[in-house]
């Protein structure tokens, strides 16, 4: 999401100013940080970044500007804790960004705007593609969530639960598969909530069946969605429907009904588990990913067992694992009661399991062929392509570069952790 709140900053700033994405702060004229507040380290970190411009700053004239997560957090006390900042944009803020750059210009000291909106008006910037051969982009669907769960600071730095307008999607859709996208990602905190809270506003998977008819969008991915609402209706589309990929993020949190209670997720073991066998029946390659969070309060040796023994059971294709750090306004603000060497000790073992695991994945994809989007030229070396598997898996392989932006088979001879390395069979449509 952040990611793509960047792409909508950088074209409007294109196309309102004529400004120009620069990658080197110090040759840059505006100098702007998107943050995250979701756990402690990445907000951390932001202040520490903020302190690498102080030197450009005192050299020659630069604007900088702090947005997202922690700019709505801390809203103009930023200026306080550091100087060198001109603007502050909170997260439903970002169209007024322009117009700030454009003040400072002309003089104007230190802006700030935090405020939320009922209809939030940036989530309507038609986004970019994400990708250097543009057959990628990303496109949000609704902002915000009202589910509170008690470690999560999200509700309190992304606002209420806002949907965007269905004929405003398929628009950007319309719009994105015209200029060459062919894959897009479904963007929202809980994708699942999508048109819940609007008055007279169609379902995800109504969503999701008009998006499919869209002719030249060939994959379609979507993320993140909430076990408590994943429901029959959502398998059922997947299966049937070859755009929608056999992927899906699912984040578990904790394999503990007593944690999961602890954490207001509104499931038990039981509950998620059947979601997932439902899954794997229907669809028998679905490549299945999640979150977890290791040393939450309370949290004791048989909790982390379950949390353990789960993500065997599931066999999740990759995770992403945290130590919990507590949040401010969240429920749990005030309580840390894991032992930070019991936090290290449980994320290391996790992530060993989840290793092993993966290896294997990739490891039982040597023989079989894959359809392959192919993105560009392969980090590691000059004369491979890389490019993308239904699973969304990376594949690297020798082949044209007139490919680029293309679907082709690709059988898979070597796995790693990370990626798998192919050979090319042939194009396809
Ligand atoms: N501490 C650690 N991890 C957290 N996450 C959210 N809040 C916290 C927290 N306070 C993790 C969850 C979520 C992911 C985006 O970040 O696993 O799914
Ligand atoms: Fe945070 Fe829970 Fe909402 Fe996800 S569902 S954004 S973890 S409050």
């Amino acid at each position: 999401m952040n990611e793509n709140d960047s792409l909508q900053l950088s074209k409007i700033l294109e196309e309102n100013l004529g400004l120009s994405f620069e990658q080197d702060a110090s040759k840059s004229d505006v100098i702007i940080i998107n943050t995250c507040s979701v756990r402690e380290k990445p907000e951390h970190k932001v202040f520490s970044e903020i302190g690498r411009f102080t030197k450009i700053k005192k050299n020659r004239k630069v604007i900088i500007g702090i947005i997202g997560c922690v700019a709505q957090e801390y809203g103009n006390s930023i200026f306080k804790r550091s100087d060198i900042v001109d603007f502050v944009a909170g997260t439903h803020n970002i169209d007024k960004i322009p117009d700030m750059i454009l003040n400072l210009a002309n003089g104007k000291k230190k802006i700030s705007s935090t405020e939320f909106y009922d209809n939030i008006k940036s989530i309507n910037i038609f986004t970019k593609p994400y990708d250097k051969a543009g057959v990628k982009a990303y496109v949000t669907i609704m902002q915000g969530c009202e589910n509170f769960c008690s470690y999560c600071i999200v509700p309190y730095v992304r606002g209420r639960e806002y949907s965007r307008k269905s004929s405003d999607i398929l628009d950007e859709i319309k719009y994105l598969a015209d200029k060459g996208v062919k894959e897009i990602t479904l963007l929202g905190q809980n994708v699942n909530s999508y048109g819940k809270k609007s008055f007279r506003e169609i379902s995800f998977t109504e969503l999701l069946e008009r998006i499919i008819k869209i002719d030249k969008i060939d994959r379609i991915r979507f993320t993140t969605s909430h076990p408590k609402d994943f429901d029959k209706s959502l398998i059922d589309i997947i299966a049937e429907n070859e755009k929608i990929c056999n992927q899906i993020h699912l984040p578990v949190q904790s394999g503990s009904d007593k944690i999961l209670k602890l954490m207001n997720r509104k499931y038990t073991k039981k509950d998620y588990l059947e979601k997932i066998y439902l899954l794997k029946r229907k669809i028998p390659n679905i490549a299945i990913t999640t979150d977890i969070i290791v040393g939450f309060p309370y949290e004791d040796d048989n909790d982390f067992m379950e949390t353990y023994n789960i993500v065997k059971e599931v066999g999740y294709v990759s995770s992403f694992s945290f130590k919990y750090t507590p949040r401010p306004f969240t429920k749990f603000s005030n309580i840390d009661n894991i032992p930070e060497n019991v936090k290290n000790e449980r994320l290391k073992t996790l992530q060993n399991l989840q290793k092993q695991i993966t290896l294997q994945h990739n490891k039982s994809a040597i023989g079989k062929i894959f359809k392959v989007l192919i993105e560009g030229v392969s980090k590691k070396s000059d004369n491979e392509l890389t490019g993308r598997t239904e699973d969304n898996r990376i594949v690297n392989f020798k082949g044209k570069k007139s490919l680029i932006g293309q679907f082709a088979n690709v059988k898979i001879i070597e796995s790693f952790q990370n990626s798998l390395k192919g050979k090319l069979i042939e194009k396809t449509l």
